[in-house]
C-alpha cells in the first residue's frame, strides 16, 4: 500500500436537524464502532463553532479498498439511511472516490468520444436491451442512464435544502431571492443561492453557484435539482442556467418550489429542446 493509499480522508459537513442531536451522536458511536471493528479505519466527528447544528464528520480509510468495502457493507448503509433522515450531509472530501467507468464515459462524451444520441441528454443508453420493441417503458420501470443505477440511501428533501440555501441569497438590487440544491449520483447535495453584483451582469444564479460547486469538488453525475423562490409562480432556470446544467448534468430532474408547496417537475431536455451541447463541436 503506497503512502498516498494510507492517507485517504473523507469529510462530510452534517447538518442535523434541531432536537435530534443525541440521535446523531448514537449514530456518530456506531458508525465509529462499525469502522474500527470491521477495519475499515477511523471515524471521528467535529462541532462547527459558528453553526451549532453542523458537524464535520471524518473517515480516515485504512486503505483504497476498505473505504469500497465499507461503502458496501450493509450494517453501514443502515446506519447511513438513518443519519439522512436527521440530517442534510454534503460530501467535502471523497477521499474514497476511484475513477468510475460512468464519469470517464461522461467526461469521454464532453470531448465527444461517445456515439451521440440526441433524444434526451447525457444519460441515455443508445439501445434499450432489455426491451427491444418500440415500447417506451414509463416511470418505474425506466432504466435508462446514470440516475437510475443506484438509489439513494433515503430520498434526500432537495427543496428543503434549496429553501435554506435561499436564506444565503445576495440580493441587493432585485431583491428576488433564489435558493437551488443539487443531488449528485452519489446522494451528495449542493446548494447555491443568487449572488448579486453592482454591475449587474455579474450577477450569478442559484443553480449556477451549485453546479460550479459541486464540480470544484468533484462531483461530475447528477440527478435532481430544486429551485426555491418566495413567489406563487414557480422559477424555472434561465436560460444560461438551462445551458450550464445541460452541458454537466444532463437531463436532469428540475423541481420548482416555493416557501410552502412544491410546483412541479420538469425533466431538463423538456426546458431546453433542440440544445447545443459538446456534442456539435
Ligand atoms: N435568478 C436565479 O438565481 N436563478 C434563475 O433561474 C433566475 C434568476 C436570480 C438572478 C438575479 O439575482 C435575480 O434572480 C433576478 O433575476
Amino acid at each position: 500500500m503506497d503512502e498516498s493509499d494510507r492517507r485517504r480522508l473523507s469529510v462530510s459537513a452534517v447538518d442535523v436537524t434541531e432536537g435530534r442531536e443525541d440521535e446523531f451522536h448514537d449514530l456518530s458511536k456506531a458508525f465509529q464502532t462499525i469502522l474500527e471493528r470491521k477495519g475499515y479505519g477511523g471515524f471521528g466527528t467535529f462541532r462547527d463553532e459558528a453553526v451549532p447544528t453542523r458537524y464535520y464528520a471524518v473517515r480516515q480509510w485504512s486503505g483504497a479498498a476498505a473505504a469500497d468495502a465499507c461503502h458496501r457493507d450493509v450494517e453501514v448503509q443502515g446506519l447511513t439511511s438513518r443519519l439522512y433522515k436527521i440530517a442534510r450531509v454534503t460530501h467535502v472530501v471523497n477521499g474514497a472516490r476511484r475513477p468510475d467507468p460512468l464519469r470517464l464515459m461522461l467526461d469521454d462524451r464532453r470531448t465527444g468520444g461517445v456515439e451521440p444520441d440526441r433524444r434526451a441528454g447525457f444519460d441515455r443508453r443508445v439501445t434499450n436491451r432489455e426491451n427491444p420493441g418500440d415500447e417506451r417503458r414509463s416511470h418505474r420501470d425506466r432504466r435508462l442512464g446514470p440516475r437510475r443505477l443506484r438509489a439513494p440511501a433515503a430520498p434526500v428533501d432537495l427543496v428543503a435544502a434549496a429553501r435554506r440555501a435561499r436564506e444565503h441569497a445576495d440580493a441587493a438590487f432585485s431583491r428576488f431571492k433564489v435558493g437551488a440544491a443539487l443531488e449528485a449520483a452519489d446522494g451528495a447535495v449542493m446548494t447555491g443561492c443568487n449572488i448579486e453584483n453592482a454591475t449587474y451582469g455579474l450577477t450569478m444564479c442559484a443553480e449556477r453557484v451549485a453546479i460550479f460547486k459541486a464540480l470544484s469538488e468533484g462531483h461530475r453525475v447528477f440527478t435532481r435539482i430544486a429551485i426555491v423562490v418566495d413567489s406563487e409562480r414557480p422559477t424555472p432556470p434561465c436560460g444560461a442556467c438551462r445551458q450550464v446544467l445541460w452541458e454537466f448534468g444532463g437531463n436532469l430532474e428540475v423541481h420548482l418550489a416555493n416557501m410552502h408547496e412544491h410546483k412541479g417537475v420538469h425533466q431538463l431536455k423538456d426546458l431546453l429542446p433542440l440544445p447545443f451541447d459538446a456534442r456539435l463541436l
